[in-house]
């Protein structure tokens, strides 16, 4: 890490000097839509977030529909130019580089996508699909021969399949593809963006098994987006929770599942399903009222008052900054669960 992005990342929260990857005060403002007189205001899609990826490790990043997940997503491996704040890989700058001087780092960065028939191309064989990624590397053709060879085996799919076409796949075949795809530089950080939102439950839980195989087996980290906790507890280590922009609580999976502190992720929690009946029966549903409100015109003080049972006056005039609690997670609630 230079010293200069040691210092603005000190500022906003303590790093991890073994972090991969290191997220300091990001922001994405869209501009407004252009009106007869005048330009609406802009779109503050994400405000202000920080956390770090650790080698190796998954950190789920969940929210409601509309919270900022896939923008962030996208600003982390700079398919998206950020606003505001910085994004610093293996404690190099990204956020400004240009993509010249960001080619030889993106092998190290990939990403996943929710819709594998949309991110494949459907003019391709999975040969060329997977092919694609190592011969931007200038690899030979021997080598990618190889190399595509054992991507498809990894990822549980047959030799026959490298001579077919995406629409000849299922949705959970097509997102192996996918993965093969990303894997293929072997490398570090993986964010996948609702990898498995369009697929049959019983074939989601084969793709997050998958994924987990191939963190053991690779050692690559994962940046795994979700709408619901649900979805990321099994296979993350750390869990962000979004809400309108913001991160709203961040902390190790067992801390942040068993005891969250802030109101938001209690009533995100309250609607995962428990496996035991009776314990499901048993257990208090927290309702929010309303929808999210819009990033373009976003309550004042903590954004979450609206909805929140807990607020009190002091939410509606002073927005709650993310700090330690006495459990151990970071939340940004003024009256959070002690
Ligand atoms: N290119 C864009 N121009 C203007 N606004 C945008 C643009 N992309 C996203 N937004 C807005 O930014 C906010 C965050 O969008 P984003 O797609 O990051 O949310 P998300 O959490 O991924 O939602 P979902 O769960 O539905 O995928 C939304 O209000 C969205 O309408
Ligand atoms: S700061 Fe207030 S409104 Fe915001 S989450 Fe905490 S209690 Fe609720
Ligand atoms: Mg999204």
């Amino acid at each position: 890490m230079t010293t200069e992005t040691l210092h603005a990342a000190d500022r906003a929260q303590p790093a991890l000097s073994d972090a991969l990857l290191s997220v300091r005060d990001l922001g994405m403002t869209f501009p407004g839509a252009r009106g007869v007189l005048r330009r609406m205001p802009g779109v503050r899609a994400v405000d202000g977030v920080s956390f770090d990826v650790r080698p190796g490790e998954t950190l789920g990043l969940v929210g409601e529909s509309g919270c900022g997940k896939s923008t962030t997503g996208r600003m982390l491996v700079r398919l998206l130019d950020p606003t505001a704040g910085t994004v610093a890989f293996r404690g190099q700058d990204i956020t400004r580089t240009s993509q010249g001087r960001l080619r030889p780092l993106r092998s190290k960065f990939q990403m996943i996508f929710q819709d594998p028939f949309a991110s494949l191309n459907p003019r391709q064989t999975v040969q060329q699909i997977i092919a694609a990624p190592l011969r931007a590397q200038g690899a030979s053709s021997g080598e990618i021969a190889r190399e595509v060879r054992d991507l498809v085996q990894l990822v549980g799919l047959a030799p026959e399949h490298l001579e077919r076409y995406p629409h000849q796949f299922s949705g959970g075949q097509a997102q192996r593809i996918g993965i093969a795809r990303a894997l293929a530089t072997r490398p570090e950080l993986v964010v996948a963006d609702e990898p498995v939102s369009a697929l049959d439950v019983s074939i989601q839980a084969q793709i997050v098994g998958l994924m987990e195989r191939l963190q053991r087996e690779l050692g690559v980290a994962y940046v795994f987006i979700a709408h619901d906790l649900a979805v990321v507890k099994h296979i993350s280590h750390r869990v962000a929770v979004m809400y309108l922009g913001r991160i709203v609580e961040i902390g190790d999976k067992d801390d942040v599942y068993q005891r969250p502190a802030h109101p938001y992720t209690k009533a995100l929690l309250s609607a995962v399903p428990l496996p035991d009946p009776a314990a499901e029966r048993a257990r208090e549903r927290i309702v929010l009222l309303g929808d999210p409100p819009s990033p373009a015109n976003p309550p004042s003080g903590c954004t979450f008052h609206p909805r929140c049972p807990k607020a009190q006056a002091r939410c509606r005039e002073e927005a709650p900054l993310l700090t330690l609690t006495t459990r151990a997670q970071q939340v940004a609630c003024h009256y959070p669960e002690t």
